[in-house]
């Protein structure tokens, strides 16, 4: 599994505003979406193309074009709705599957209320929207869930992570990777943080990304 941190002036200045407990939910999102198109140029850098004949003003040329089947892009409600504009925003022809997960917020445990996903993802692309890596308990499911119905690609976006939950996808994932050799797991983020509290919330982290975005 690839681990990717956005080293950039950009993503670091609204990542600060982000976190300032003082910005308002407005700003909030404003900010989020602003964030998910700079580390979606990263996301994408190997999103699958093909080669594409394009004529120009002046003449014929080759460039390339999306391959097909087009990527997948899945936020995970609630907070990874906020991504979702961001995301598509550079990929306005991805397909959008939604996977509602919820974590308890006594066990951390996380457990899955909504899946509105292609039941075959064989050869699909994926793109994983999830502002808090936190416990990792939440990916974790998600990832497992897309490789199981076949995805040979996968990249998650997340604006935080924490070192512990990165460490428990590296392990907790590490089975299914040598499993399928074709499969390929990235994880891109702006920031990895100190570490978790004993509630499970990022620190120093922005808070609770879900509240902060819808209340
Ligand atoms: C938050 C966050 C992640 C998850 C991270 O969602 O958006 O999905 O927790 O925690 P983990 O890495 O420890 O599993 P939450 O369960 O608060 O739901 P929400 O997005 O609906 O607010």
């Amino acid at each position: 599994m690839e681990i990717f941190v956005v080293d950039h002036p950009l993503v670091a200045h609204k990542l600060t505003t982000l976190r300032d407990v003082r910005t308002d939910s407005p700003t909030f999102r404003r900010l989020t979406d602003e964030l998910v198109t700079l580390l979606a140029y990263e996301a994408t850098r190997d999103v699958r193309v093909s080669e594409a004949t394009v004529q120009t003003p002046l003449t014929e040329t080759v460039g390339v074009q999306l391959s097909r089947p087009v990527p997948l892009v899945v936020p995970i409600l609630r907070a990874g709705l906020g991504m979702l504009d961001g995301m598509t925003r550079l990929l306005p022809t991805a397909e959008v599957g939604f996977l509602g997960m919820v974590r308890d917020e006594e066990t951390l445990q996380p457990a899955t209320y909504a899946d509105r996903l292609p039941r075959d993802l064989s050869g699909r692309q994926c793109y994983v929207l999830d502002p808090m890596l936190a416990t990792g308990g939440t990916l974790a499911a998600a990832l497992r869930l897309l490789v199981e119905r076949g995805a040979d690609h996968i990249t998650a976006l997340c604006l935080l992570a924490a070192p512990e939950g990165l460490e428990r996808l590296r392990t907790g994932l590490s089975g299914v990777l040598e499993e399928r050799g074709d499969l390929r797991l990235r994880v891109v983020t702006a920031a990895i943080d100190e570490r978790l509290n004993e509630s499970g919330f990022i620190v120093p982290g922005l808070g609770d990304a879900g509240d902060r975005l819808y209340g």
